[in-house]
């Protein structure tokens, strides 16, 4: 159990609220570090962007972002991390592109934990090698929210393993860390933000990799990818936007006919849920046309899918995510 959250600090819920906040923050920032260097892992995730929009105001080109692409990123998520923050902000930032990294030392694993603690460890090298690279860095800054603090026991903390070695140790720089989610949430509008970027669903650490089951394989991950694509899309518009919608694209081929010829092809999940903690879950009602729209959409468009299912499964017994 960490530090609790200061009595002083009133709930964020308005524009004027986020830019005192904000302004805070900036001054905070710099008393802390002057004029030394932060590292910050910039996933593309709502935390770890507000973080570094913080950053970037308080400090600018002395924060390094680094952004890991390990392959397992939806699609159009890697692209929008350095347009939002190279292009658009000007931050100083590192991509990596590891995917060829990642996808060869998942080749041919098939235990979910094991996928995760691969894809975790690799994460940390990765960050490492990028770390020693750059001279004087003396912070690393993290998108820790308050909810990650009150449950250290949580979901997070069960599945995300890793951390830097010994002499990588660096004092901790974390703006958001009283921060609820729909707080943060709020700040990151008031940094100007998007949208796509300030009200994106929870998205596992490990990636697509939880939803390509079993062995991934090059082709069935672009698959998933394209599906989850049109799956983001169509069900991002149902009112009210469900807590999670994805595909899941499984290790199991059925036979599909084209052209009178039979072959075999993969099957696309669609999934949709709605929660408050991701403890328990419903899943959520798509409208029918909806569903017939989503399944023209991929059958016609993406490669070695034949065919389309809907996971109406709740939680308990069945978890969010397929691994
Ligand atoms: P489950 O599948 O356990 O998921 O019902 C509960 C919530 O946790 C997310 N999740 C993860 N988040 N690393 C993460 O950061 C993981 O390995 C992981 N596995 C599941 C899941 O998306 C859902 O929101």
């Amino acid at each position: 159990m960490g530090e609790l959250r200061p009595e002083t600090l009133k709930r964020i819920e308005t524009t004027e609220a986020a830019d005192a906040f904000i302004a805070e923050q900036i001054e905070a920032i710099r008393n802390q570090v002057g004029n030394k260097k932060v590292l910050l892992a910039l996933s593309g995730g709502v935390d770890s962007s507000v973080c570094a929009a913080l950053l970037i105001k308080a400090i600018g080109q002395n924060l390094v972002c680094v952004h890991v692409n390990h392959g397992l990123l939806r699609k159009g998520e890697p692209e929008q991390v350095v347009e939002v923050f190279r292009n658009q902000m000007n931050a100083n930032l590192v991509y990596v592109d590891a995917v060829d990294r990642f996808l060869d030392k998942l080749a041919g694993v098939t235990d979910p934990e094991t996928k995760r603690k691969i894809i975790g460890g690799e994460f940390i090298r990765v960050f490492e090698e990028e770390a020693r690279k750059q001279e004087g860095i003396e912070f690393l800054a993290q998108g820790t929210i308050y909810p990650d603090i009150l449950e250290s026991d949580g979901v997070k903390a069960h599945h995300n393993v890793g951390g830097l070695p010994d002499d990588l140790q660096f004092e901790l720089v974390e703006p958001v860390k009283f921060l609820y989610k729909d707080e943060v949430r709020v700040v990151g509008k008031a940094l100007g933000l998007p949208d796509s970027m300030v009200y994106r669903q929870p998205f596992p650490g490990p990636g697509l990799g939880v939803r390509c089951t079993g062995a991934i394989t090059r082709d069935r991950l672009e698959a998933l990818r394209e599906a989850d694509a049109i799956v983001r899309e169509e069900v991002g518009t149902l009112n009210p936007v469900p807590w999670q919608y994805f595909a899941v694209v499984p290790d199991i081929q059925s036979t599909g006919i084209k052209d009178s010829k039979r072959y075999m092809g993969w099957p696309v999940i669609i999934r949709a849920i709605t929660t408050v903690d991701a403890v328990t879950a419903k899943s959520v009602e798509i409208p029918f046309d909806m569903l017939c729209r989503i399944r023209d959409r991929i059958i016609e468009t993406v490669p070695g899918v034949n065919r389309v299912l809907w996971d109406i499964s709740n939680k308990p017994v069945s978890t969010i995510e397929w691994e």
